[in-house]
């Protein structure tokens, strides 16, 4: 038996959540986001799988573009924070890469390139985010270079981002929204803001095109029910098995600093999963997991390659039996809530230790 520890990705699932993205907007155009190792699914099977379904595909950086480009992905594919070098201009002409321009530099790198073939942008503009982006009043003269250049061809796209859409109370979306309408307001340009929680939670932000990322992988943006983010389908189902067990004398301590004192006689399940597979290390004892489809106690400190369970109350355990640290019937949001974190950085932080196990292909 190999070490148990794997993490299967649910394709039809995959397709299920970006078919139900489509759906909530169905005049627009999905860009797929896809950065990050497509949010620690694998890139490359993620975006074959989604190939039909989205026009487009959307990432970080030229090397995850040139990945997807050599495993044989024709889509556009959008760089959403531009090219970071001369060289790299040069291959997003070559290889049909669209440029976010996100600040006077990339424009003027743009202008002054000397491409092989005319470049597609789209200008991102910082409603409020603050982070990437021109100034709004900067939007309709960087439009104008760009549109005029023999170096640009085709559609330019607005874009913004938006700080705090997973926060359906919060009215910033609508602002960051309106100072969108207002600096874009002389063009008639195709645009595009939407993240996964603008699409889902406001309507408003619904454009030309959408770029969902984590709703494709079933975890909703919000930290509160919502009935449409409610109908996405777990992707990634990150599983082990137990491969130990013992009983504890009250009193006893479990793992590194004996942080956890049994305080009955306790059953402990040790698991083949640890934080060096990307369970979180800052998981506290109670965040559970699901053995054999019942929930128990994760107890005592996550170790590099195995954590502690307190399986007590079901006394049918046996070595071998499967876990699910998350994913089908336990939510990654769930558990990236007990450890303090988002499931953005659960996912996109899991090493390639334990493998995927694409399924339903
Ligand atoms: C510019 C941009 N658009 C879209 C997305 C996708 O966001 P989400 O995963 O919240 O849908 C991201 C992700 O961080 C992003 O940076």
């Amino acid at each position: 038996m190999s070490r148990p520890a794997k993490a299967l990705i649910d394709l039809e699932a995959l397709r299920y959540n970006c078919q139900l993205a489509n759906s909530l907007s169905p005049n627009s155009q999905t860009m797929a986001v896809v950065k990050a190792n497509a949010y620690g699914h694998g890139a490359v099977p993620v975006a074959h799988a989604l190939t039909d379904l989205v026009p487009a595909f959307g990432v970080a950086c030229i090397e995850e573009a040139i990945e997807l480009r050599e495993a044989g992905i024709e889509n556009p594919i959008h760089l959403l924070e531009g090219a970071f070098s001369n060289d790299e201009i040069s291959i997003a002409a070559e290889q049909h890469f669209s440029l976010a321009v996100v600040n006077q530099e990339q424009k003027r790198a743009n202008l002054n390139a000397n491409p092989s073939t005319p470049l597609r942008v789209w200008i991102c503009v910082d409603t409020g985010m603050h982070r990437l982006g021109l100034a709004p009043d900067e939007l309709t003269s960087t439009y104008r270079e760009l549109a005029t250049s023999n170096n640009v061809a085709g559609d330019i796209v607005v874009a913004t981002h938006f700080a705090c859409a997973d926060d359906l109370e919060n009215d910033f979306t609508a602002i960051q929204l309106t100072r969108m309408t207002q600096a874009a307001d002389e063009l008639q340009v195709p645009k595009s803001f939407a993240n996964s929680a603008g699409l889902i939670g406001w309507p408003d932000t619904r454009a030309d095109w959408n770029r969902p990322g984590i709703m494709l992988y079933g975890s909703s943006p919000f930290s509160t029910p919502h009935p449409d983010a409610d109908r996405l389908l777990p992707v990634m189902t990150f599983t082990s098995a137990v491969i130990a067990l013992r009983d504890i004398q009250p009193g006893e301590t479990v793992g590194y600093a004996a942080t956890w004192k049994a305080e009955r006689p306790t059953r402990i399940a040790t698991v083949a999963i640890g934080y060096g597979d990307g369970y979180p290390l800052h998981a506290p004892s109670g965040t559970p997991v699901l053995i054999n489809g019942q929930r128990c106690p994760m107890v005592g400190r996550v170790s590099m390659d195995m954590i502690t369970v307190d399986v007590t109350d079901l006394p049918s355990v046996t070595i071998e039996d499967e876990v699910t640290l998350w994913g089908a019937g336990l939510s990654v949001n769930e558990i990236a809530a007990c450890a303090g974190t988002v499931s953005y950085e659960l996912l996109t932080r899991m090493p390639r230790r334990a493998p995927r196990v694409y399924i339903n292909g």
